[in-house]
C-alpha cells in the first residue's frame, strides 16, 4: 500500500492547520507576556492614526470596532476602545475564543504596560476604567473570517499577524484582505500588521503555516480597497529579541476605507 504523504506542516491551507491545537498560554507568553519594542512602536502608530482620524472625522457616538483573528492579542481592541460601543473579536480558534472571553472580564496586568503607550494620547487617557469598558465593550465570535465574517459591520478595524499567518497559499493572503476591507463599512479607519517574509511559526507543540509577504504585497493586497492615504511602515527586529527565526521585520499598514 502507498504510504500517505505526510504534510508539510508549514505548506498548508486554511483548512488544513490546526487552529484548534493552538496553544494560547504559549502564544501569550513568548508573544505578549512584556511589552516589546516592535509592539511598543506599532501601538504608538495605531494610537495616533485613529485618534488623528478621529480628530479630523468627529465619530457620532456609538461606533462599531472589529478585530480579526484576535488570538490572544488584546492591543488591538484596547487601541479602538475610546470610540467604540461595541468591538467584535473574532476568532476561528475554540480555543483563543475560550482565552479571549476570559480576557474581556478581567484582562491581565501585562496588558497594563500596553495602555500606558495609549495613555500618552488624550483620547485614552479619558477613559478612567480601560477593563471595565473592555468589559462592558467586547464580544467574543468564533468563527472562519472566509466563511463567516459579515459585511459592512464595523467603523473601525484591525487584523493583526493573520492574513500572512492563516495559510501558506498567496491566494489566502488576498482573500483574508478582502474579507476583513468588506467587513469595514465606507470611510472607516483600519491598522493592519504583517510578519514580513515569515514562512511558518511554531506556537506550543504545533507548527502554522505562513505566507511569505513583502511591502508590495501588503500594498497591492490593500490597493483596491483603501483611500488614498494609505501608508505603509516597516518596524525592524528588535536586535536583543527576535520573535522567531525567518521573518525579516514586521509590516504596519494604515488607512481607512475608500469612501
Ligand atoms: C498569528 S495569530 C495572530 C493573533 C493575534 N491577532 C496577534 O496579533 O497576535 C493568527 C490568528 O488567526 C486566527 N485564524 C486563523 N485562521 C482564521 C480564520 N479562517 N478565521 C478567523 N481567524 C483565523 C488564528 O486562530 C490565530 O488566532
Amino acid at each position: 500500500m502507498d504510504a500517505i504523504p505526510s504534510l508539510d506542516a508549514r505548506a498548508l491551507t486554511n483548512r488544513q492547520a490546526p487552529w484548534d491545537d493552538f496553544d494560547p498560554a504559549a502564544y501569550l507568553e513568548h508573544n505578549y507576556r512584556t511589552l516589546r519594542e516592535d509592539d511598543r512602536q506599532i501601538l504608538a502608530a495605531v494610537r495616533d492614526h485613529f485618534a488623528g482620524h478621529f480628530e479630523g472625522h468627529p465619530a457620532p457616538e456609538g461606533l462599531q470596532g472589529l478585530d480579526v483573528g484576535a488570538g490572544t492579542n488584546l492591543y488591538p481592541a484596547l487601541a479602538m476602545l475610546p470610540w467604540c460601543a461595541g468591538i467584535t473579536l473574532f476568532e476561528r480558534s475554540a480555543g483563543n475564543a475560550a482565552w479571549l472571553r476570559g480576557a474581556v472580564r478581567e484582562y491581565g496586568e501585562n496588558w497594563d504596560a500596553f495602555w500606558e503607550v495609549l495613555r500618552e494620547q488624550p483620547a485614552y487617557r479619558r477613559l478612567a476604567d480601560p477593563r471595565a469598558l473592555l468589559r462592558e465593550t467586547a464580544t467574543v465570535v468564533q468563527g472562519d473570517l472566509f466563511a463567516d465574517l459579515p459585511e459592512r459591520i464595523a467603523d473601525l478595524g484591525t487584523m493583526f499577524f493573520v492574513a500572512e499567518s492563516l495559510s501558506s497559499a498567496y491566494q489566502e493572503y488576498q482573500d483574508a484582505i478582502g474579507r476583513f476591507a468588506r467587513a469595514l463599512r465606507p470611510g472607516a479607519p483600519f491598522a493592519v500588521a504583517f510578519m514580513e517574509n515569515s514562512d511558518g511559526y511554531e506556537v506550543g507543540e504545533h507548527t502554522f503555516p505562513a505566507c511569505k509577504i513583502e511591502r508590495t504585497d501588503v500594498l497591492s493586497g490593500l490597493r483596491e480597497y483603501a483611500a488614498d492615504t494609505l501608508a505603509v511602515s516597516h518596524i525592524d527586529v528588535p536586535g536583543s529579541q527576535p520573535l522567531r527565526d525567518g521573518y525579516t521585520g514586521m509590516l504596519l499598514a494604515l488607512g481607512r476605507l475608500r469612501a
